[in-house]
């Protein structure tokens, strides 16, 4: 996610303003700006893509830019390729307003067009400058008051967002608001402080105030206000902090991957509403026509590790409600299998870094096939997103635990979005089906904060298997593939052997590996499967397995045969590889946790493997 700071009082704001984004780098970014004034001084705006070093070689560590009072971000691309151009801040022509901004602001290209017809033009690909010049509208066709600009702006816009302003006009003063998107501010005697999260300010004083949804707060020196959405002032108490810096930086989780694993619902949410609006699906602004899916005629899915796994998950998916043929494949394996690919084939590479070698080379071979390519990637500007023909985004922010969770979730919803378009496209569902479907997927979130919810009954059950020598997954048809990744976060943060296996299959060899006492795990979500895997979770209890199972709510009747079970609301059975892999997430963290392993930076991994 981007990252906002700011400051105004008596010292240089510039150095103050560096240190502070220095402590956000984790949140992950691609370029960075700044911009800072004196009382009399006009406001001087310097950006750099890549690191926050560049930005600060640029301005001498902040020595160069003059002024008590400036705003500073570093930024995570979501709208507008990683540039020196679309980092923030970002300001109207005249420079009367500039803004930085953390969030998505989801009806941006509405609000271009509004800001077009009266006379606006943009300089960048983002969606913060479209935002930033909306306030500039109202603020010159309201007589130039900042808190009734941005309350005016804050109702037409939709999405999510923190912003600081600052005005030409307006002095010693900066002035932010927010929806769902965090900022906390600060004071310390003349000092006063914004930030994105806690670490960027903790160093000069624990004294935070929090603004709600549709909130302004307005800093000068040695004083803050708040105002609600119809401008009148209100009254807002200080909370001291407690957490130490390192805490502070995982917003008070004890790890990224737990804390990743909590941003799940936010991912599949700003996710899904990056591709549906008003309750219909659009690939038009990644140019994947209603005509040219009507002429895919095979899907080939390639991806590495827990990508490949949500292709295994995806083509079931796609499969059954598009009828088109998919295969899905290990990048490793497809960029050496001179694979035959019907001419109009599509071939989806799905990658959370967008730099996998093996990945992007698979990417390099289809398109020397002349095979079309579409990526699905959570990195703007990243390799395999430049190389494609075509790509589509999650927006799951950057992803800091080498095991992966949310990009993970987000990319499941890409996949369901575009089976659910295919399958509209061929004429494979009705547009009442389109339509359920679609209100279906906008549950998901809600559904996945209630399993959050119970893992402390998750964590109970994982530390007493924190000493397994083995743990199996099993499932069938979309089980298997929840069971793949439920397997995989297993060993590769837990470091216990696991495997997972389709559940018809352990009785070809497998099952001579169950032992007295051996934890073997049933995904059990796809009703019209369910009989055959509980048939075969008691072919390997009558071995002496200790069986958990995973089902949806309602089949209590799995406790006659389960020793330990847990459940998901009720979903699609196309999407259920979206709640059921929570549980297993957690069931790999905890028992990380519990044998006090290094759970966010796991032993011989690494978060992108850029090497063959
Ligand atoms: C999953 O938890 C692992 N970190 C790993 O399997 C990962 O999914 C794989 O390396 C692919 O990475 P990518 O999505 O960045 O291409």
């Amino acid at each position: 996610m981007c990252g906002i700071v700011g400051y105004i009082g008596n010292e240089q704001a510039a150095p103050i303003i560096l240190e502070g984004l220095s402590k956000l780098e984790y949140r992950g970014y691609d370029s960075a700006g700044i911009a800072v004034r004196d009382s009399n001084s006009d406001i001087e705006i310097v950006k750099a893509k890549g690191r926050l070093k560049a930005l600060s070689d640029k301005t001498n560590e902040g020595q160069t830019l003059i002024g008590n009072c400036g705003i500073g971000h570093t930024r995570w691309a979501t709208h507008g390729e990683p540039s020196e151009e679309n980092a923030h801040p970002h300001c109207s022509d005249d420079c009367c307003v500039v803004a930085v901004h953390n969030g998505i602001i989801e009806n941006y290209q509405e609000l271009k067009e509004k800001l077009h017809k009266n006379g606006y033009s943009f300089y960048s690909g983002t969606d913060t400058e479209v935002a930033v010049k909306l306030i500039d509208y109202y603020y010159k066709k309201y007589f130039g008051n900042p808190v009734d600009a941005i309350n005016r702006s804050m109702v037409r816009i939709r999405g999510s967002y923190a912003l600081a302003v600052m005005f030409k006009d307006n002095p010693g003063e900066i002035y932010v608001a927010r929806k769902d998107s965090p900022m906390i501010l600060g004071l310390e005697n003349e000092d006063a402080y914004f930030a994105s999260d806690v670490p960027a300010i903790l160093k000069y004083t624990r004294n935070v105030y929090y603004i709600g949804n549709l909130e302004i707060g307005k800093l000068q020196k040695g004083k803050l206000t708040f105002y609600n959405i119809d401008g009148d002032e209100i009254q807002k108490e200080a909370t001291e902090i407690q957490w130490d810096m390192d805490a502070a930086e995982k917003s008070g989780f004890e790890h990224f991957m737990i804390k990743e694993i909590h941003e799940q619902p936010k991912a599949v949410s700003d996710t899904l509403n990056s591709v549906v609006s008003n309750g219909r699906i659009n690939l038009t602004n990644i140019g994947l026509t209603d005509d040219e899916i009507k002429n895919i005629s095979e899907i080939h899915i390639v991806a590495c590790g827990s990508a490949y796994h949500v292709g295994v998950a995806a083509q079931y998916v796609i499969e059954d409600l598009a009828r088109i043929p998919v295969r899905v494949e290990l990048a490793s394996e497809f960029r050496y299998r001179r694979p035959i690919i019907d001419k109009n084939g599509l071939v989806i590479i799905i990658s959370q870094s967008g730099e996998t070698a093996d990945s992007l080379a698979a990417l390099r071979e289809a398109k020397s096939m002349g095979i079309r390519t579409l990526a699905i990637v959570n990195v703007v500007g990243s390799s395999i997103a430049r190389e494609a023909d075509k790509v589509l985004y999650t927006l799951a922010g950057p992803e800091i635990a080498v095991a992966t969770t949310k990009a993970y979730s987000a990319q499941l919803i890409i996949s369901y979005v575009l089976a659910i378009q295919f399958a509209l496209v061929w004429n494979k569902i009705d547009e009442k089906t389109y339509k359920s479907l679609i209100t279906e997927l906008g549950t998901l979130p809600d559904k996945i904060n209630r399993l959050l919810e119970d893992k402390e009954r998750i964590q109970w059950f994982a530390t007493k298997f924190s000493n397994s020598k083995d743990i199996f997954f099993i499932g069938r048809g979309i089980d298997y593939a929840i069971s793949l990744e439920g397997s995989l976060k297993m060993k590769e943060i837990s470091y216990i052997h696991s495997e997972a296996y389709a559940a018809g299959e352990l009785k070809h060899g497998t099952i001579s590996l169950v032992e007295d006492g051996t934890l073997v795990i049933g995904v059990l979500t796809q009703e019209e499967l369910y009989e055959k895997t509980i048939s075969n979770m008691i072919e390997v209890k009558s071995r002496g397995a200790y069986l958990m199972g995973l089902t949806n709510s309602g089949n209590y009747n799995i406790e006659d045969t389960a020793d330990f079970v847990t459940y998901i609301p009720k979903t699609d059975k196309h999407f259920t590889t979206s709640l059921a892999v929570v549980p297993l997430q957690l069931m790999g963290y905890y028992i990380s946790v519990a044998r006090g392993l290094d759970v966010d930076k796991p032993r011989n991994l690494a978060k992108s493997v850029t090497v063959e």
